[in-house]
């Protein structure tokens, strides 16, 4: 087990500033790193991979043993929960993730909300086998997706779309789409409270797709859901800090950080610290912001905007992060040297 006395990932998310800085990455585990690459290619496919306890375990472990991050993300995806509650989730080479859209309220019902978590228990097991792997000076994070931006996935039924068809749900299916983010809060809020019974040391929930929504959708559609995800957590018991990523949240990350209860909250490459030091209550962590493409271009360049990130957030709870994951075409050298910086100088 990690916790405050082990772990300065921990210790920054209860409100205490730590140097050095503690650091891990989105989407550490994955193509850029040769090792993830051989142990992709013996699964049948993506969720094969994130179903098999034994490889999704050794994948959430590979950047730790590499890295010597100071966090653990949880291998997994945010759209298992789709198919967990019967809608069927693929991933194609090339393409990415192909999901069967919601049409009608009777895809909302295919099954019950015990049934989809308990479909869901690999991943417990691959949370239980990482938490047994790795030393108490490494936290865990578990994670899900944002009911908004898993709910687009299943009405739009792919990513990299203009996303209007979700937006449009809003004026023309209201009563469709609260019920779909109303069951994806209560089935999120159970399946993060199942990774913590499993040993995960802190939560993060992606709102990867949280950008262009105009603001009172931004209320109703990512504030309120995110909200309520998080309170039903802390109803459920769940007592573990709670990282929020709304990412695209622009001027609406003020009213997001008040209205949401989170220890923590991830900033996307937008966003510019003199304005998130006004928007974010100065005991609440940051983490975020470097830009993946400027990861991947290193150099100079690269070592000055890890210097100003550490310099912004000098005396507040920080950890080091990218403002999104990082990509295939990543140079592990380059995240070396970010991890060596933030060492040195953070
Ligand atoms: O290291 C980690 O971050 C842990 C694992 C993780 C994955 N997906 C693995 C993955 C996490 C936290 C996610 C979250 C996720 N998945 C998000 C939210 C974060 C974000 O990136 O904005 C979203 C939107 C998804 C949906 C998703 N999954 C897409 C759009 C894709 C295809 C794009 C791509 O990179 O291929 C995936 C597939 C996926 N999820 C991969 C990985 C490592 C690549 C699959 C492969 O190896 O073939």
């Amino acid at each position: 087990m990690a916790d405050l006395s082990t772990s300065r990932f921990l210790n920054v998310l209860s409100g205490n500033p730590s140097s050095p800085v503690p650091i891990w990455m989105m989407r550490q585990a994955g193509r850029h790193l040769p090792e993830y690459l051989e142990l992709r290619s013996r699964a049948k496919d993506f969720l094969d991979f994130c179903y098999s306890p034994s490889m999704a375990a050794e994948a959430t472990l590979q950047p730790i043993r590499r890295y010597d991050m100071d966090a653990a993300i949880l291998f997994a995806d945010i759209l298992l929960i789709l198919d967990a509650i019967g809608l069927d989730v693929r991933f194609e080479k090339g393409v990415g993730p192909i999901v069967e859209t919601v049409e009608t309220e009777s895809d909302l019902t295919r099954t019950t909300i015990e049934t989809a978590i308990q479909r869901l228990s690999p991943v417990y097991e691959t949370v239980d086998r990482v938490r047994s792997g790795l030393e108490d000076t490494k936290a865990l994070i578990g994670f899900c997706g944002a009911p908004w931006t898993v709910a687009l996935y299943a009405i739009e039924g792919r990513g990299g779309t203009d996303k209007s068809m979700a937006r449009s749900w809003a004026y023309t299916k209201p009563d469709l789409l609260e019920k779909l983010l109303s069951l994806l809060v209560e089935a999120s809020a159970q399946y993060l409270a199942e990774q913590v019974k499993a040993g995960a040391d802190a939560l993060m929930i992606f709102e990867s797709w949280a950008e262009g929504l105009p603001s009172d959708l931004f209320q109703s559609l990512v504030i309120a859901p995110n909200a309520a995800l998080v309170k039903r957590l802390r109803s459920l018991g769940v007592d573990v800090p709670i990282i929020g990523f709304p990412r695209g949240a622009a001027t609406m990350l003020e009213s997001y950080t008040r209205q949401v209860e989170v220890n923590g909250v991830g900033l996307d490459t937008a966003l510019n610290p003199s304005a998130v030091l006004n928007a974010v209550p100065p005991k609440m962590a940051v983490q975020g912001h470097l830009d993946p493409l400027l990861l991947i271009a290193g150099g100079d360049a690269m070592d000055q905007r890890v210097r100003e990130i550490l310099a912004a957030y000098k005396g507040r709870p920080h950890i080091f992060t990218l403002g999104h994951g990082v990509r295939p075409e990543t140079p592990i050298a380059h995240v070396e040297r970010v991890v060596e910086l933030v060492r040195m100088e953070g």
